[in-house]
C-alpha cells in the first residue's frame, strides 16, 4: 500500500492496482495548488468523509476526468449521483468488500454541510483492510470513545488524524486517539493550511516522540509505503 499526502486530508492511495483519492481539496489550497495538476489524478475510487468544501471542493472534477466512484455517506452519495457519477453509498457501521479491500465507514463527531449550507448527512471516517495493511482515516473529527470500537475489529498499521486543533482534534487529543485506536503509527493531517489550523511541526513531533509514538508530517506530493 503507497500513501501520498497532498495537503489538508487529501490523499492518493494505491493498493495492488487500484488508485483511491480521499478527501480531494487541491484547486483551493494555496500549498497544493501549484504543485499538483488534479487531470493528472488516477482515481477508480474517491472517498469523501465528509461534506465541507476542504474534503469534496475537487471531486467532482476528478470523478468526471476519471470516472470514479465516489464512496462516501449516502447523503453525500445522492448528492454525486444527481450529477451523473457513480457513487456507493454507505452509512455508519457498515463495511463492504470492494475489489482493493474491506472499507467500513465509522463516526466522527463534526458537521458535514455542503458548501451551499445544504445537508451532507453525517460525517465519518474509514477503515481500509487491504493488501495486508490496514489503516484508519480519521477524517475531521473530534477526539472519541468510538475510536475505541475500531481495535476491536481491525489491527491497524497507520492511523491517519487530524491535528490542527481549533476545527478538529489537536496534538494532544490526536496522541490520545492513538492510544484508543490502538496504533502508535500516525500521519498527521490537516494543519497549516489555514491560519487557525497552523502548527509547530517540532513541537508536535517532540510530544509524540514523548509519548513513544511516531508522528509522520509529509510534504505535498511525498509518499509513504506500507
Ligand atoms: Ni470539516
Ligand atoms: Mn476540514
Amino acid at each position: 500500500m503507497k500513501i501520498t499526502f497532498y495537503g489538508q486530508n487529501t490523499l492518493a492511495i494505491s493498493i495492488g492496482e487500484t488508485n483511491i483519492i480521499v478527501d480531494p481539496f487541491i484547486t483551493g489550497n494555496e500549498l497544493a495548488k501549484d504543485k499538483v495538476d488534479i487531470m493528472t489524478l488516477k482515481a477508480d475510487y474517491i472517498l469523501l468523509t465528509h461534506a465541507h468544501q476542504d474534503h469534496i471542493l475537487d471531486a467532482e472534477a476528478i470523478a468526471k476526468n476519471t470516472n470514479a466512484v465516489i464512496v462516501s455517506n449516502y447523503e453525500i452519495a445522492m448528492h454525486y449521483q444527481a450529477k451523473g457519477i457513480e457513487v456507493h453509498p454507505m452509512n455508519h457501521g457498515g463495511n463492504w468488500d470492494f475489489d482493493f479491500g474491506n472499507v467500513k465507514y465509522v463516526n466522527a463527531i463534526h458537521s458535514s454541510s455542503f458548501p451551499d449550507g445544504s445537508y451532507g448527512g453525517q460525517p465519518g471516517g474509514f477503515v481500509i483492510e487491504g493488501e495486508h495493511k490496514n489503516i484508519y482515516i480519521a477524517g475531521d473529527t473530534a477526539l472519541t470513545m468510538d475510536m475505541k470500537l475500531i481495535p476491536l475489529r481491525t489491527k491497524l498499521d497507520l492511523a491517519i488524524l487530524p491535528i490542527g486543533d481549533n476545527f478538529t482534534m489537536g496534538i494532544d487529543d490526536a496522541i490520545t486517539a492513538s492510544d484508543f485506536v490502538e496504533c502508535d503509527k500516525v500521519l498527521g493531517v490537516h494543519y497549516d493550511t489555514f491560519g487557525y489550523i497552523e502548527i509547530d511541526h517540532k513541537v508536535a513531533k517532540q510530544k509524540f516522540f514523548d509519548a513513544d509514538k511516531d508522528l509522520m508530517l509529509l510534504d505535498i506530493g511525498e509518499s509513504i509505503e506500507l
